[in-house]
């Protein structure tokens, strides 16, 4: 078995920046990660990063305390305005610690930061490197850990969290290039994992983003919270579910129904396109169903042709190119066929603002984590924020807690050796089966059912009907076997793995979208059209039990903004 004081899972932003701060805390910490660190889903991010900068000639008056109200009030209040303060104070700092290690943001004429305006904020703060903001921060990151020789794993698959007796002990994965089992032990662990997007087949997320992480955590003993709240991005290309930044209407870009008609101002007068999220996509989802998508099918315009040529090279570039290649259009000639599809988990591994969670040694952070700083409903750019500000507070506190906790590889070993022979086992099973199910078709109903009724209008009808299908797969799931019988690069065998695990999520997020009933942020109950912050101003606690997910409830930090109603 390899010992680490510390093991990170996930080699994006959130796993690099907290590499980074625990190596120069002095822990002894490796990145273990199922892809290469640059190939990461981080790099996918486009619009911004926010921080109130004050650089836009709109935004003199910007402060982190107006950042935490937008945030507050996009999160539809279930937001913790505890952990919300800390992402707004320290997001100028981040900023210039990000600059100063090299990231090109896109600059104004007197050489400051460049900012945008981005959905649901009073003032223009995301700071942006033309439309690849997160390819340029992961590979800014990227750099940082190489320069200090920092360990990666790369392409290994996370298949077990041990954890027993509430304490964690290390991790059982596939290296999917060698084809062995290998076990990690480790004083601590933290996962930085990323979302659960791929659980909806029209997604943004990269085919990487099944959950894996969550999923593992879920399994441990450790909560996922929140998981009912997940974000449609309300412009993705019609077809391929490519993000069509949120940018694009940042820089000016309208929403265009069949009647040619900007129809943001009947839903959102005063925030038009830049209304927060949730607004956007349901706007267009109506519009979609009330029979104004383009030529009656399920899409509305994005139309950019106003900003020019030159404003599009300058600024958009990446849309434009994938325009280009993924629709054969030219957004400059052309407006773009768009519709929301499932961008981001407002949810994740339960964790407190250093990323401690319930199990002793066990941290988390990022898009896997939820904290939680985006609440129902996340605004655009305070997700590359998060990734870098907890990354980082996160790697911090894993770094002390290995400090104060020496176990040392004897101290793990007997738990992870245990759970190598669980491992084992299952896939001897696997192997071994005669298959009475297709994991590729039930993987498709996981994906089809989570599209068609844990979608952006939801309905209580609609979630009995996923609850039905997705707890019939998950006793299916007993008949699904791996076909493919090599041990090297097997990615038959990582798919059925992953079902195993993309059931568990999804059955979490379709029940406690059931029990929520009121609509707020993403969660839009069509039968309980009306937040209700009597009975449901709490977040959701769902565990995993042998019968399916357990769901508890615990209060939401509201310590300086009180709720109110949300109006753009
Ligand atoms: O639309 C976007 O560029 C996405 C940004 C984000 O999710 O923060």
């Amino acid at each position: 078995m390899i010992h680490h004081q510390l093991l990170i899972v996930g080699g994006g932003l959130a796993g690099l920046r907290a590499a980074i701060k625990a190596a120069e805390a002095g822990a002894d910490c490796a990145v273990v990660s199922l892809v290469h660190p640059v190939r990461s889903h981080s790099g996918a991010a486009q619009g911004g990063i926010n921080a109130s900068l004050g650089n836009h000639p709109d935004s003199g008056a910007d402060n982190p305390e107006h950042h935490a109200f937008d945030t507050v009030k996009g999160s539809d209040y279930l937001g913790d305005q505890d952990a919300i303060r800390i992402l707004c104070e320290e997001a100028p700092g981040c900023i210039h610690e990000m600059e100063h290690w090299g990231t090109p943001f896109s600059r104004f004429d007197d050489g400051t930061v460049a900012q945008r305006p981005l959905g649901g904020t009073q003032y223009p703060r995301a700071c942006y490197a033309a439309d690849k903001t997160g390819h340029y921060l992961l590979h800014t990151c990227y750099e940082q850990a190489v320069l200090r020789g920092l360990k990666v794993y790369d392409e290994y698959s996370v298949q077990e969290l041990v954890v027993e007796d509430g304490a964690c002990h290390g991790l059982v994965t596939y290296a999917l290039r060698t084809g062995m089992v290998e076990g990690f032990t480790a004083d601590a662990v933290l996962f930085a994992t990323g979302g659960s997007g791929r659980i909806f087949g029209r997604s943004t997320s990269a085919l990487i983003n099944t959950g894996t992480g969550m999923a593992m955590a879920y399994r441990a003993g450790i909560p996922v919270k929140d998981p009912e709240f997940v974000q449609f991005h309300p412009t993705t290309l019609y077809g391929t579910n490519i993000l069509m930044s949120e940018g694009c209407r940042g820089e000016g870009g309208y929403l265009l129904n069949s009647e040619n008609e900007r129809f943001m101002q009947r839903y959102a007068a005063s925030f038009m396109e830049l209304a927060p999220r949730d607004l956007v996509a349901r706007s267009i989802q109506t519009e979609i169903d009330q029979g104004r998508g383009i030529g009656g099918k399920p899409y509305v315009f994005l139309d950019l042709r106003h900003l020019g040529a030159a404003v599009i090279d300058e600024r958009l570039p990446g849309i434009r190119d994938i325009c280009i290649h993924f629709a054969g259009l030219d957004p400059v000639e052309e407006p773009i066929p768009i519709q929301p599809g499932q961008h981001y988990s407002m949810g994740g591994i339960d964790v407190e603002t250093d990323g401690g969670t319930c199990v002793e040694g066990f941290f988390a952070a990022g898009e896997a984590a939820c904290l939680s700083v985006h609440g129902a409903n996340r605004l655009g750019g305070n997700s590359l924020l998060e990734t870098i500000v907890f990354g980082a507070r996160t790697g911090t506190a894993a770094a002390a807690y290995v400090r104060d906790h020496v176990g040392g590889p004897a101290a793990h070993a007997p738990a992870v050796g245990r759970a190598l022979d669980r491992f084992t086992a299952k896939l001897d099973r696997l192997l071994a089966r005669k298959p009475t199910a297709d994991a590729y078709a039930m993987r498709a109903q996981v994906t089809d059912t989570m599209d068609s009724v844990v979608q952006v209008f939801r309905t209580g009808q609609g979630l009995d009907q996923a609850v039905r299908t997705l707890r019939d797969l998950r006793e299916r799931y007993e008949g699904v076997a791996v076909r493919s019988g090599g041990r090297i690069f097997n990615l038959d065998m990582l798919r059925v793995l992953e079902l195993d695990t993309m059931i568990d999520l999804a059955l979490a997020t379709a029940e406690a979208a059931r029990a929520r009933t009121e609509s707020r942020g993403a969660h839009s109950r069509v039968d309980f059209p009306k937040r209700d912050d009597i009975e449901w101003l709490r977040h959701t606690l769902a565990y995993r039990g042998d019968d399916g997910p357990r769901l508890e409830y615990k209060p939401v930090v509201i310590d300086q903004f009180k709720p109110q109603e949300r109006v753009y």
